[in-house]
């Protein structure tokens, strides 16, 4: 059972083929001079069943590319395809924001269902959607982080307080909290536009012996970390922690975040990124 991925994502691609003792394969992506592009595997590789691994950030960028690999795998005689994608693009445009728009979580789970059988992914943003299996038709798994996030935080952080953002972020959040055996609480968020959000904190006084860590599953623009990080270092709290399960880090925001007073910014390695401190190959290879 071959791992096929792009050249970009080699060494995670790598780390899982390991875990599943095989191969693993670099498909070719050519770019023609007018843009369009062409995809070449390696055929001799070519089993029955095969897994494509494809992190979907940047996902307007890699999906035409990993549809025509589907197709190209197909042709080749690959019977099932399974795509792992630890970090599942377009699932917060899950309904209509503004009159006009359209729900492209669920357009873009119908492309992928398409191309693939099964799809493994790690913690999606199940909010307003509150199940996979409500807009893909193909078998899904979905990997949790929470036990080896706590693993990290156990061997890293003394006495944390866990801290969710947001409402969406408590099923995240508790479950990291269960595991680690840390309390926790979780904040309000309102936000305004893509750059524009603001985070409501209670009473925190009370956990300033504790050190306060941070966890949401999506890091994009920082904004979310950063106001939250202003509100408790005015409470008085001490530098947080702040962990993220998927570093998608649009423009400067981990640097922002790390200016803002974080006392470090932790990744799970669900998307390639110098902050990637937590390894979720292992319980990605055993849930394929
Ligand atoms: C949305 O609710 C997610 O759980 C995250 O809180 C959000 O994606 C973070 O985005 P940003 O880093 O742009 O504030």
């Amino acid at each position: 059972m071959t791992v096929f991925a792009f050249a970009q994502q080699q060494e995670p691609a790598q780390a899982l083929a390991t875990e599943l003792g095989t191969a693993c394969s670099i498909v070719e992506c050519h770019r023609f001079p007018d843009g369009e592009s062409c995809i070449q595997i390696e055929p001799e590789l070519i089993a029955d069943s095969c897994v494509v691994y494809a992190s979907l950030v940047q996902p307007d960028n890699i999906t035409l590319p990993l549809f025509f690999l589907a197709h190209t795998l197909r042709d080749y005689g690959v019977q099932h395809i399974t795509l792992v994608a630890p970090y599942l693009a377009y699932m917060r445009q899950d309904k209509i924001f503004k009159s006009g728009q359209g729900v492209t979580a669920r357009y873009y789970a119908r492309l992928l269902s398409s191309c693939f059988d099964k799809l493994v992914t790690v913690d999606p943003h199940l909010h307003r959607i509150h199940d996979l299996a409500d807009i893909y038709s193909i078998e899904t798994k979905l990997v949790r982080a929470a036990p080896a996030v706590s693993n990290w935080l156990k061997a890293n952080v003394s006495s944390p307080v866990i801290i969710g953002p947001d409402s969406e972020s408590a099923q995240w959040v508790k479950k990291l909290a269960k595991n680690s055996g840390a309390p926790f609480l979780v904040l309000e968020k309102t936000r305004r536009g893509d750059r524009d959000v603001e985070v409501i904190v209670p009473q925190v006084e009370k956990w300033t012996d504790c050190t306060p860590v941070l966890f949401d599953d999506i890091i994009s623009t920082g904004k979310t970390m950063i106001e939250t990080i202003k509100h408790l270092l005015a409470a008085g709290l001490s530098a947080p922690v702040c962990i993220g399960i998927h570093a998608v880090f649009a423009d400067a925001a981990w640097q922002q975040i790390k200016q803002a007073g974080a006392a470090r910014v932790v990744t799970c390695n669900t998307i390639p990124h110098a902050s990637n401190c937590i390894d979720l190959s292992q319980v990605l290879a055993i849930n394929i």
